[in-house]
This record gives structure tokens, C-alpha cells and sequence, in this order.
């Protein structure tokens, strides 16, 4: 049997047809799947359709108290349909993700209103109702009338990627629709009722996130995941974003023995700190001087402070942060002559000695103690 495992090489649909896959997990479901939960063993589409909504992106457990407490309170869709929508809202309090209870609501209003109470048979009809997306349709369409229509949510996905060695994120929409189209072409001609609930009942008992237990898995022999020892990276998780890198170029201007700092503003990062002064607008390259065109930028900056008698550019010095890496290009800048401040209270000039006890964000306060050559001892006090 020819078996593709790139999820965009197929051309159709035909190329992933394997009657031997519902064959195997539909043998499986009927022996080891479940059988009692309380939507099962039944083809009334309320109580099928409420209960994959409750279990929408909500674990079986936590939705058993609240489907019977729900049905007790609304044992037929007009009552649901005819209750205010304040008495649905309590009824769902505390299952979360309450746009489901609004929508299932307005549902319940649009199946009487334009089926007569009766819910369509066919899964497109079925999928333009409020809170219904084409897989939630496909499981009330399978379960109430026996519709064959493919289900594709977060634990078929898992088990298609692991049985099918799928190496590519699955929330990327070409790997979903060819999810989707591999869902369709291994539909069974028979018993979908026992296909679908084998692979929910798969997903959820075996073919778990952290810890499948493979030994009784139906789909062993034939996962790829298995056979190359790849369950724990597949599915692939969401790619990261790569990390934005932002540039500062530091004024490091020394004189006497004593450092120029300045306070940064309340908010934002290292929001009151002191930090070293910044030459606004430049991105310095690894160990690049400040371009000649640039020099006088750095004269009138420096010139506030005193009269620049030199600058050195230092090595630059790169900070992880959770959500970007800032390059650090420090500037050393020696004065030929100290000019009184602006009295403008966010500029300091401190000791060297008092850079180690001093509230400097960890980059700046690593960079001047390696610049001033401070003992051990101050250095520890970092830590
Ligand atoms: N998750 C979604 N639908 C389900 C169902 N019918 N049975 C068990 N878990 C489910």
C-alpha cells in the first residue's frame, strides 16, 4: 500500500484511502472503547448535539455533572429555546469558554425557529448554526443520524500526526486542510458511529499529549511515530516566533573615578532604574565605532556633561529578555572638563565603588563592573 507521510504531497484525496484503518480502529472501539457515557446509545440530536458542545475543548469529567444538571433544568430543545438567556448562563457557569452557552442558545432558538425543532440531518446545514464548526457538525451528524462526515479536532490531529509520521504543525492551515482531506478519504462505508468514538476515545485514553501508552494502541503497528521513536516531537508544536532584537547604544562616560547615570523614566523596562545615558537612533554593528557622520550626535549628547575628551567603543553586550534580546553597544567616553549639571534631577554622577550596591538593571550593572575592574566581593553582591 502506498503511504504518503508529507502532509502537502498528496494530490487527492485517493492517495490516503485505507480501508484497513477503520477496519483495525473500529474492531478496537468496539472492544476496548467507551460504551455508558450518558450522550451515548442514543440518536436524539439534543442531547448528542449538547454534549459536543460541552465537551468542546472540556474533558469528558468535567462535563458529566453539568450535562445532567443541564438536561434536568432543559429536558427538550423548546424549553432550552424558551428559557431566558440568564437561566442558560447559570446553568453553565463554571464550564467555561461562556460564548458556548450564548451560541448554543441562539442555536436552540434558529433549530425551532427555521427546522420546526428538528435538527438537520446534514452536516453543512448542521455547520451554519451558531457554535457549530465543521467538526462539531460531522460529530452530531455521525452520532444522531449516522452521516459519514470526518471529525478534526486537537486529538484526531495528534493521532494523524503520530500515526502518519505528519512532521509539520498541524495548526498551519495546509497541513489542517490535508489533515482534513485524510480524515474524509479514511471515512468507513460502515459503522462511523464506532469510527468516530474510536478516534475521540484514541485520542483522549491512548494517543495521549505526554504519555501514550503504546503498548495497547490498535494503531501500533502502523504508527510512524512509534516505529522511528518520534512520539514525544510529534505532533510538531506551534513554531516560535523568532525573537525581535532591538539595538541601544550607552554612554558610558567616566570622569574622576565616578560614573554619569541617568534615571529612567516610570514606566516601561527597568521603568525608575538608573541606567546609562542613550545616544538615541543608532544601531552600531558588532564592534563598530560610531560613524564619522555621527560624531557630532555624540559631541552634543556628551556636551550636556562636559567636554568629550575621547570614546572608545567597548565590545557589545547582548540581554535576553522573555520576549526580545537588546544589543547593548557601549560607548566609553572620557571628559576633558565636567560641566555643572542641569539641575534636572535625573542625572547622577555615582562613585565606582558604589556601582555594585547601586539600582541598575543586571546588563548595565555587568558591563560597568567588568569596565571598572571591581573586586570579587562586589561582584558577588550582584547575585
Ligand atoms: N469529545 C468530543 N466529543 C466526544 C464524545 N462524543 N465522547 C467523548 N469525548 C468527546
Amino acid at each position: 500500500m502506498k503511504r504518503l507521510t508529507h502532509p502537502l504531497a498528496p494530490e487527492g484525496a485517493a492517495d490516503y484511502a485505507d480501508p484497513t484503518f477503520s477496519a483495525d480502529l473500529i474492531a478496537w472501539q468496539q472492544q476496548h472503547g467507551r460504551h455508558t457515557l450518558p450522550w451515548q446509545n442514543t440518536r436524539d440530536a439534543y442531547l448528542v448535539w449538547l454534549s459536543e458542545i460541552m465537551l468542546q475543548q472540556t474533558q469528558v469529567s468535567a462535563v458529566l455533572g453539568y450535562y445532567a444538571r443541564f438536561l434536568a433544568r432543559f429536558p427538550t430543545l423548546r424549553s432550552l429555546a424558551e428559557a431566558p438567556v440568564e437561566d442558560v448562563m447559570a446553568q453553565w457557569s463554571g464550564l467555561g469558554y461562556y460564548t458556548r452557552a450564548r451560541n448554543l442558545h441562539k442555536c436552540a432558538q434558529r433549530v425551532v425557529a427555521e427546522y420546526g425543532g428538528v435538527f438537520p440531518s446534514d452536516p453543512a446545514l448542521l455547520a451554519e448554526l451558531p457554535g457549530i464548526g465543521r467538526s462539531t457538525a460531522a460529530a452530531i451528524a455521525a452520532f444522531s443520524g449516522g452521516a459519514r462526515a470526518a471529525i478534526m479536532d486537537g486529538n484526531v490531529k495528534r493521532v494523524f500526526a503520530r500515526v502518519f509520521g505528519i512532521a509539520a504543525y498541524p495548526g498551519e492551515k495546509q497541513v489542517e486542510q490535508a489533515m482534513w482531506l485524510r480524515a474524509e478519504a479514511l471515512l468507513p462505508e460502515q459503522g462511523i458511529e464506532s469510527y468516530t468514538q474510536g478516534l475521540m476515545d484514541m485520542g483522549a485514553t491512548l494517543c495521549t499529549r505526554s504519555s501514550p501508552d503504546c503498548g495497547r494502541c490498535p494503531m501500533q503497528p502502523r504508527c510512524v511515530a512509534f516505529a522511528t521513536g518520534r512520539t514525544k516531537e510529534l505532533p510538531v508544536r506551534k513554531p516560535k516566533k523568532a525573537t525581535p532584537e532591538k539595538h541601544a547604544t550607552m554612554l558610558v562616560i567616566i570622569d574622576r573615578g565616578q560614573v554619569l547615570l541617568e534615571q529612567r523614566p516610570a514606566t516601561g523596562i527597568w521603568g525608575g532604574l538608573l541606567s546609562l545615558p542613550e545616544l538615541d537612533g543608532h544601531t552600531l554593528a558588532e564592534d563598530d565605532d560610531i560613524p564619522p557622520a555621527d560624531q557630532a550626535a555624540l559631541l552634543a549628547a556628551v556636551h550636556v556633561f562636559g567636554q568629550m575628551e575621547s570614546h572608545e567603543r567597548l565590545m557589545t553586550v547582548t540581554h535576553v529578555f522573555t520576549h526580545y534580546k537588546l544589543h547593548i553597544a557601549p560607548l566609553l567616553v572620557t571628559l576633558a572638563k565636567r560641566a555643572p549639571f542641569a539641575a534636572d534631577g535625573r542625572h547622577v554622577w555615582l562613585d565606582a565603588s558604589r556601582v555594585a550596591d547601586a539600582a541598575l538593571p543586571a546588563p548595565v550593572k555587568k558591563l560597568l563592573l567588568e569596565l571598572l575592574g571591581d573586586s570579587a566581593a562586589a561582584q558577588a553582591r550582584m547575585f
